[in-house]
């Protein structure tokens, strides 16, 4: 099936919620998926549903309110899978089933434990079994880049024969190369029975850094559907980055010949809110969205540049959405020209968020002269890309030095509107900021990481922090061990900005602690409050 159109599946509401730390809520999930249909993307992954109750609830909610792209639930080729994606997707006015099972001798000896006739049986059963549910079915064979080329072609033969319409040939492991995985999609054409009657789609992880460069590989041997994340995230080194799909694609149209549907303007807003949602930055000299992407540092570029432009550039910072703008804002901007330049920037904020949002602005523009996108991003993704709150910081206070002791007190707002103030002392100022807040939550957690990067040049700017704390399942049931998994240890991101790298690393700190609370469900402090 050749046609130029290449369907964008975008999988980060699945695959890139498997990224440890990536962890998002419902509403979370429901914001991300509106952004991804202003984006233009074809499918949204929107979840598994058998996985969790709350997996099920995110892909029916996102099923039943958002319009434009097909919603796909994910399920393994078992009976209870296929139901419990059909019940997520049942509402939606397109909807998909994705149904997989792996097919590489090493899956199927050591994990699933299961002949080569089993799988092929189990495969068709299943894929039949959705197709009885859903017109629109999408059969992978897991670890296809590792399984025997021959198998592989009556695996897939006899899926589209029970009624699959999309074929995913996942690089599961990131293993393939450019030139293997053109090769495989070349062969999988030629040698699988039926195959016109179906899509290929390719589903490319990023161990070895190939994600990208695979799927493009696969789009010249006539894939027609590529998966992909924002930001590339995804289970361990990540997916394709829809980013930097959709703009080689763009970029370099003469010669793959093919276009997508995407709505390259909204590129960059959908990667800070997902940098937002998500606690995950992004690394500075990432392509398209990093801070890097488009800034020239040395002079030969520089005067390149300003000569003209595309001798050092190959894409226009518009395209992505990343466009300077003339209107710079300060502190007498008013509240119509702080909302007309988040437009511009591509956030579309509901009236409460905007108000928050602009209220932080006018205490930025107090403390600095002029607000430069930077800063708003970094507002935006503060006041709005944030977890639904249990605690909320008040105020902070440290004293610190060289000859003393650092010490913090920090005041939260808590469920009822109950506030508690607590003090503890620590290695540092910022350590002691989270043994107060600690003494006062009381959820068991351990730091694992922390960064902070100032948001642009200039002894004003803003600083953005970035953390990322564990907690391990307690046994008490508080947080549970996945029974499917066995996970036993979870991740939590948040992020937290200000001119102050102080508060800023305590809002980072209730944002992943809030995120934490949530999962666990949350008891109040046993202690008084002062309001009580
Ligand atoms: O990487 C993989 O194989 C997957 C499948 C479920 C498509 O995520
Ligand atoms: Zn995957």
């Amino acid at each position: 099936m050749d046609t130029d159109h290449v369907i964008i599946f975008d999988t980060t509401l699945r695959d890139g919620e498997q990224s440890p730390g990536a962890t998002l809520n419902t509403d979370e999930k429901l914001e991300i998926a509106r952004q991804l249909a202003r984006l233009g993307v074809d499918v949204i992954e929107a979840g598994f549903p058998a996985s969790s109750p709350g997996d099920l609830d995110a892909v029916q909610r996102v099923a039943r309110e958002i319009q434009g792209p097909t919603i796909c639930g994910l399920a393994r080729c078992i009976k209870g899978d296929i139901d419990a994606a059909w019940e997520g997707v049942r509402d939606a006015q397109k909807r998909r089933i994705h149904t997989f099972i792996a097919t590489s001798d090493i899956h199927m000896e050591h994990q699933l434990r299961m002949t080569r006739q089993q799988v092929l049986e189990r495969a068709r059963e299943m894929v039949s079994y959705a197709r009885s549910l859903c017109e629109d079915i999408e059969f992978s064979p897991m670890d296809a880049s590792r399984s025997d080329p021959e198998f592989l072609y009556e695996v897939l033969g006899s899926a589209i024969a029970a009624g699959a319409t999309t074929l995913n040939i996942p690089d599961t492991v990131g293993y393939s190369t450019p030139a293997e995985f053109a090769a495989l999609i070349r062969d999988i054409r030629r040698h699988t029975p039926g195959i016109e009657k179906a899509i290929i789609s390719v589903h490319c992880h990023n161990d070895l850094g190939m994600a990208t460069a695979n799927s493009l590989a696969a789009v010249m041997e006539g894939a027609r559907q590529i998966e992909c994340t924002i930001n590339g995230l995804g289970e361990r080194a990540g997916n394709a980055a829809l980013e930097e799909i959709v703009m080689a694609l763009h970029t370099r149209r003469a010669f793959y010949g093919v276009n997508t549907h995407i709505v390259t303007q909204e590129l960059y807003p959908s990667s800070r809110m997902v940098t937002g949602f998500t606690g995950l930055s992004v690394q500075a000299n990432k392509a398209i969205v990093g801070a890097n992407a488009f800034s020239h540092e040395s002079g030969i570029h520089q005067d390149g540049i300003l000569k003209y432009r595309q001798t050092y550039e190959i894409m226009d910072a518009k395209m992505v959405g990343l466009g300077e703008s003339n209107l710079v804002l300060g502190k007498h901007s008013g509240r119509h020209a702080f909302a007309g330049k988040l437009e511009q920037l591509g956030y579309h904020l509901e009236p409460a968020d905007l108000n928050r949002a602009f209220a932080r602005f006018k205490e930025l523009a107090d403390k600095k002269k002029t607000i430069v996108d930077r800063d708003l991003e970094a507002i935006v993704a503060d006041e709005v890309f944030q977890p639904e709150e249990v605690y909320h910081l008040l105020q902070v206070q440290v004293s610190a030095g060289d000859r003393a002791i650092p010490t913090a007190t920090v005041q939260l707002e808590g469920p009822g509107g109950q506030t508690y103030t607590d003090a503890a002392h620590g290695t540092g100022p910022v350590d002691a900021v989270y043994k107060a807040i600690n003494r006062i939550v009381q959820v068991q957690n351990e730091l694992i990481e922390f960064s902070i990067n100032a948001v642009t040049e200039g002894i004003d700017a803003v600083g953005e922090v970035t953390i990322r704390i564990q907690a391990e399942a307690d046994g008490e049931g508080n947080l549970p061990v996945n029974p499917q998994t066995g996970q036993r240890t979870y991740l939590f991101s948040g992020h937290g900005a200000s001119t102050d790298i102080i508060v800023a690393s305590g809002r980072a700190y209730m944002s992943a602690l809030n995120k934490l609370i949530s999962v666990r469900g949350h008891t109040a402090p046993a202690r008084e409050a002062e309001n009580e």
